[in-house]
Order: C-alpha cells, then structure tokens, then sequence
C-alpha cells in the first residue's frame, strides 16, 4: 500500500504538471473549457494533498510512525528538512492557488486565474525533489525507473 501511495504520488505529479500548462493556456485565451479542466486540476491537487499528507504522517519516514532519528537536527538535516518541511509547505501554498484559480475560474476571471497557475507551477516545479537535487533527495522521473 506504502509502496502503491508512492507512486501514485510520483505519477500524479505529470498529470498535474500538464493540467497546469493547460490550464494556464486556456486561461490567458479566455477559453470557456477553463472551468472544467481546472475543476480537474483541483481534483488532483486535493487527492495530491491527500497522499502526501499520508506519506508525511504515516509513510517511510513519517512523523508519526517513524518520527525523526535520534540525534538529527530537523533544520539541519537537508533530507528531513526538504521532505517534512520545504516540500509540504511549497505544495500546500500551490495547491491552495490552484484552489483560488479554480474559483477564479468559476467566475470568469480569467486574467486572476491565469497568474494564480503560472505561481502555483512554479512553486511545484521548485519543490519537487527533481533527479539533480543531491542530498539523497533527488528520486526517478517515474516509478520503476
Ligand atoms: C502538487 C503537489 C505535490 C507534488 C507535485 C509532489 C511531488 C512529489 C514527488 C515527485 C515525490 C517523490 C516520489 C517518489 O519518490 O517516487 C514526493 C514525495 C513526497 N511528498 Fe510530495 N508532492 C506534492 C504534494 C505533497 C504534499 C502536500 C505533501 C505533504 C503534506 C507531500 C509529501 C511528500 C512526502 C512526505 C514525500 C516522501 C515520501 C517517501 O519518500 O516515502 N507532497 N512528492
């Protein structure tokens, strides 16, 4: 289950990553189909939050079950740093945009929605623990790989 979460994590990733490219395309060209696919968007980003917050509190090295080793340093532990506090926090403010942007597109503003997508991308391209991040941070691009 532990293992099914995670890469349910990792591949959900994409599929958010591509709505928010799409989303933000139809958002600066006013398209009317920007209601339903940030409806999408949104969908995922919460079932994204969902999981996470299983993983932090629950998963391989949970808070909860786990907790943190003995004589580690929550701020200057770099892995424990990123995983319990850099990228949960950088996810949950761009999951909270994409919400915003959600409502904004509820009511036709496009404008307003398209910027709240542009920032919340950014924040998520920052905060995943992309292949090149060192530390022992860094995983695959996709499950298995
Ligand atoms: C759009 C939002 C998010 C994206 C794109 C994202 C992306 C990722 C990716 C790609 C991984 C590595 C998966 C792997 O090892 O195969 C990961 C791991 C992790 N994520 Fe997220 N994440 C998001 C939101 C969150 C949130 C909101 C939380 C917590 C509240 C969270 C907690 C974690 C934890 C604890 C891990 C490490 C799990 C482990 O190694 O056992 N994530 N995330």
């Amino acid at each position: 289950m532990e293992k099914g979460m995670l890469d349910l994590h990792s591949v959900l990733r994409w599929i958010i990553i591509v709505l928010l490219f799409v989303t933000i395309y139809q958002a600066f060209s006013k398209n009317k189909s920007l209601k339903k696919s940030s409806l999408w968007l949104m969908i995922c980003a919460h079932t994204m939050l969902g999981i996470g917050l299983y993983q932090l509190l629950l998963g391989r090295f949970g808070m909860i079950n786990k907790g943190l080793p003995a004589g580690t340093s929550l701020m200057k532990d770099s892995f424990y740093r990123f995983y319990w506090v850099e990228h949960p926090l950088l996810m949950i403010v761009a999951i909270v945009l994409i919400t915003m942007a959600r409502g904004k597109a509820k009511a036709f503003n496009y404008k307003a929605a398209g910027w709240l997508l542009v920032t919340s991308l950014i924040f998520i391209l920052v905060a995943v623990p992309w292949p090149f991040r060192g530390s022992g941070i860094g995983r695959h691009l996709l499950p298995g790989m």
